[in-house]
């Protein structure tokens, strides 16, 4: 039986990745073999295009380059990795997948939403997740989040972390609008609360899957 395909969204500092984890271990424990990635990245091809994505360069991508190469870091992934895992019937988790590009390079970038949706669909040969959680918290919430990551890893924000106050409401905006077009597809979790709390919120829309 194929697997199932999960994909975690939302701004940064939402902790997707620290959710996604807990959430492989379960489905581990109830014997689920569980492919756990992350986008862009995911494969060496995808790893480097992301570091080109992500760091400041002197000549930063504009933002059609910038779109095609999130979606050659995920043709790679979903050629490689994704799609043999869910055909030997493995669950995919993965941090970030399509929805990023429509909420980032759509509402936050404003390049055109149906050029990016044939684009996407190409890129993945038309895979799409069957489960997307939007992790959901306020932008105050966010940005303190972000600034408290930064000072306990010593990292910086990276070029699209630093692409101002207009460009994440955009796509705060960009994530609840996708949301209300596919109900039955992406699920808005409310990431404000405990560990603990949230994860049980996941934990009852993925049992559905089951
Ligand atoms: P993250 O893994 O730390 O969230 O970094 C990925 C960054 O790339 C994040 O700022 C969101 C952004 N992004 C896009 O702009 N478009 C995409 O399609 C994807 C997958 C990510």
């Amino acid at each position: 039986m194929r697997g199932k395909f999960i994909t975690f969204e939302g701004g940064e500092g939402a902790g997707k990745s620290t959710q996604i984890k807990l959430l492989e271990a379960e489905l581990k424990k109830r014997g689920i073999e569980v492919v756990l990635t992350r986008e862009p990245g995911g494969t060496r091809l995808s790893e480097k295009v992301r570091l080109l994505l992500k760091d400041e360069l002197e000549d930063p991508p504009c933002d059609r380059s910038e779109l095609l190469l999130f979606l050659a870091a995920r043709a790679q992934l979903v050629k490689n990795v994704i799609k043999p895992a869910l055909e030997r019937g493995a669950w995919v988790l993965s941090d970030r997948f399509s929805d990023s590009t429509f909420a980032y390079q759509g509402y936050g970038r404003g390049l055109d939403l149906k050029i990016l949706r044939l684009a996407n669909d190409f890129a993945c040969d038309g895979l799409k997740s069957d489960l997307t959680l939007l992790m959901e918290i306020s932008s105050e919430e966010s940005l303190k989040r972000m600034r408290s990551r930064e000072s306990a890893t010593g990292t910086v924000a990276d070029r699209i972390e630093n692409a101002g106050d207009d460009f994440h409401s955009r796509l705060r905006f960009g994530f609840k609008d996708l949301a209300a077009q596919e109900p039955g597809r992406i699920k808005t979790i409310d990431a404000s609360g405990t560990i603990e709390e949230v994860q049980e919120k996941i934990w009852k829309r993925v049992q559905l899957l089951i």
